[in-house]
């Protein structure tokens, strides 16, 4: 159970307005009494995600994602329930005990490791700030042209050469090798015994999260020849690469203000950038942009530059970039660097002005595409042509809308001088075979269990938006004459809270279920709608009917066991229950007919 008292976070979730607060991140309609908007949980075209005002909550028809408030910067910030707690809390003004901490052992868990995290971004810091180990990486860091004040605001630190140094810092503070070890700070040693630390001599870059909380680090080496260069965190439950862009938590107020977001490779690229005043940039932390991480921008602006490195990898990089951006219907557009710089480089060498130029003057992904396909294959002769065409298919099949599709394909049949019907026919049929596997897909995969059936989901609903009719429900019906095990603790949720004298509120039992698909499954429920004039029949009906099956059971088991039953006793027993349940069935359903 939380921590939090449950009159705060009642507090905080009524002084939250969800339809400002996922405005933030959706753009939302007003549709009758609802909001509705593209769902940012999953990749869709038409709107399935539904905001209710009234009963503060989200759900999305597409997915199954919903809940309430706290759910929801759960979901999007991809944080704890205690870290949305205390986001909202802050949002609005709104005091936390000193004492509230984790609600459940997961969050725990996850508080320890972004403690470790924490702690470690601050000794780094201040080695780096302050301490003479960190000589050779302060100066280091200033003939890369980073001024103390940019070392401040990105939190860079110096990772000492020990073995042991962080994990001696961390004991003294009750963090163990082993979460320090969860947290990818420190490895196990291979004799079996022991830990070391991960990052040792290097430059520290700390990755945060929307919070601003540090889940992870990139570490530079300091000498040339140290390999790898850099070295980053693992993936942890705290840290998943392929959802976090470095520099957002920093950034995201600059790219909602331009609209638009410059996309580098490098930690340092984005930090060079953001010295010279380009604040609305962010950048991939070693690892492949992702559809997920365009989703993330998608929340932010509606225009992307890609900015990446001049030289051949870095081409490849952005044409695997250009691929992810266009699934999500962002204006994309690419910016080619000389070869012999970064965008790191290049600022400090041609200043901002040249960089943002050359960032207005991007070219669309079609152009740049065409371009890097033309220094590869010869697009005079159809041979050559035939190869870029095969280059292109993943791009063709890419824009979430049909019309984008078609104008894309027009594009590419004209400019490569292709015949356009031949170039559609070909593309069906590649799209046909499903050879590709679909990467990084946040469509929810079907799960091999069915859905309860449709009239326990819409009587778990009604007692969730219409709870004058639980303590009535109570008296008359056991959770178990349900016939599906989550709705059957759904009711039970339900009955619970009942019996506590808890408000009936779909956040708060959201938050209580330690199940994310009975969580979900919950938001769907209550996001029926009911005909406010049929509701107390419609009651009547399903509980009269969850009766009649739970009677229909016991009388099918009593039957089996009076076929079994060996005992003169037992017989009599066994007739006379299944008499009386009989005769109950009959009650029930003539109260149904009637
Ligand atoms: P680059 O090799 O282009 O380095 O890698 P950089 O960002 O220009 O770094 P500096 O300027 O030499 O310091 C681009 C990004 O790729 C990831 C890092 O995120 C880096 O910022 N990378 C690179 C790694 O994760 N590991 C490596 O060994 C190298
Ligand atoms: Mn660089």
């Amino acid at each position: 159970m939380p921590r939090i008292p449950e009159d705060i976070l009642q507090r905080i979730r009524d002084a939250t307005d969800i339809v400002d607060l996922i405005s933030e991140h959706v753009q939302l309609v007003k549709k009758g009494r609802n909001y509705s908007g593209l769902c940012p949980f999953h990749d869709e075209k038409t709107p399935s995600f539904s905001v209710d005002p009234d009963r503060q909550f989200y759900h999305c028809f597409g997915c199954g994602a919903g809940g309430n408030v706290f759910k929801f910067i759960q979901e999007i910030d991809r944080v704890t329930f205690v870290e949305a707690v205390k986001f909202l809390a802050e949002r609005t003004g709104i005091m936390l005990p000193q004492n509230a901490g984790p609600s459940r052992e997961e969050d725990a868990a996850a508080d320890e490791l972004y403690r470790a995290n924490d702690l470690a971004q601050k000794y780094f810091h201040h080695l780096l700030l302050n301490d003479d180990a960190g000589a050779t990486a302060r100066t280091y860091l200033q003939t890369r042209g980073l001024t103390g004040e940019t070392i401040a605001r990105f939190g860079l630190g110096y990772a000492p050469p020990q073995w042991d140094a962080l994990i001696k810092v961390a004991g003294r503070r009750g963090l163990s090798p082993q979460i320090l070890e969860r947290a990818g700070l420190a490895l196990p040693r291979s004799t079996g015994s022991g830990h070391y630390d991960r990052f040792r001599d290097r430059v520290a870059f700390p990755i945060a999260n929307l919070s601003d909380r540090t889940i992870a680090f990139g570490a530079r080496a300091l000498q040339p020849d140290q390999e790898p260069k850099y070295l980053n965190s693992p993936e942890t439950p705290i840290y998943h690469k392929g959802r976090v862009l470095y520099g957002l938590s920093d950034t995201r107020d600059a790219i909602r203000r331009q609209d638009a977001a410059l996309v580098v490779e490098g930690y340092m690229d984005l930090i060079s950038l953001a010295q010279a005043g380009i604040q609305h940039v962010v950048a991939t932390s070693g690892t492949a942009l992702t559809e997920d991480h365009c989703r993330l921008l998608a929340r932010y602006a509606r225009q992307v530059v890609l900015l990446f490195d001049g030289d051949a990898a870095g081409s490849t990089a952005a044409m695997r970039a250009c691929e992810a951006f266009l699934g999500t219907g962002l204006d994309t557009r690419v910016v080619s660097l000389p070869s012999e710089h970064d965008p790191d480089t290049f600022v400090q060498a041609h200043g901002s002005d040249a960089l943002l130029k050359r960032a207005e003057n991007a070219q669309s992904v079609l152009d740049f595409y065409l371009k890097q396909l033309a220094q590869q294959h010869d697009l005079s002769n159809v041979e050559g042509k035939a190869r870029a065409v095969e280059r292109l298919k993943p791009l063709l099949a890419k824009p979430r809308d049909a019309v984008r599709r078609d104008l894309l394909l027009r594009e590419v049949a004209e400019r490569l001088s292709v015949d356009e019907q031949s170039l559609r026919h070909d593309l069906q049929a590649s799209l046909r075979r499903p050879q590709r596997p679909r990467m990084e897909s946040a469509e929810p995969s079907p799960t091999a269990t069915p859905d309860p059936p449709r009239h326990e989901l819409e009587f778990v609903g009604l007692l969730l938006n219409f709870s004058q009719f639980i303590p009535q429900t109570v008296r008359q019906l056991a959770p178990d004459s349900l016939s599906d095990a989550r709705t059957q603790t759904l009711c039970r949720t339900i009955f619970d809270r009942h019996a506590h004298s808890k408000a009936i509120d779909l956040g708060m039992i959201i938050s209580e279920l330690e199940d994310d698909a009975l969580a979900r499954l919950a938001a769907q429920c209550a996001a029926q709608d009911f005909d406010e004039e049929q509701v107390e029949r419609q009651w009547r009906d399903y509980l009269l009917y969850f009766q009649k099956n739970a009677l229909q059971k016991r009388i099918a088991n009593a039957r089996q066991a009076l076929a079994t039953a060996s005992d003169d006793g037992e017989i009599v027993r066994i007739s006379a229950e299944l008499v009386a349940l009989n005769q109950e069935r009959q009650a029930v359903a003539a109260q149904q007919s009637s």
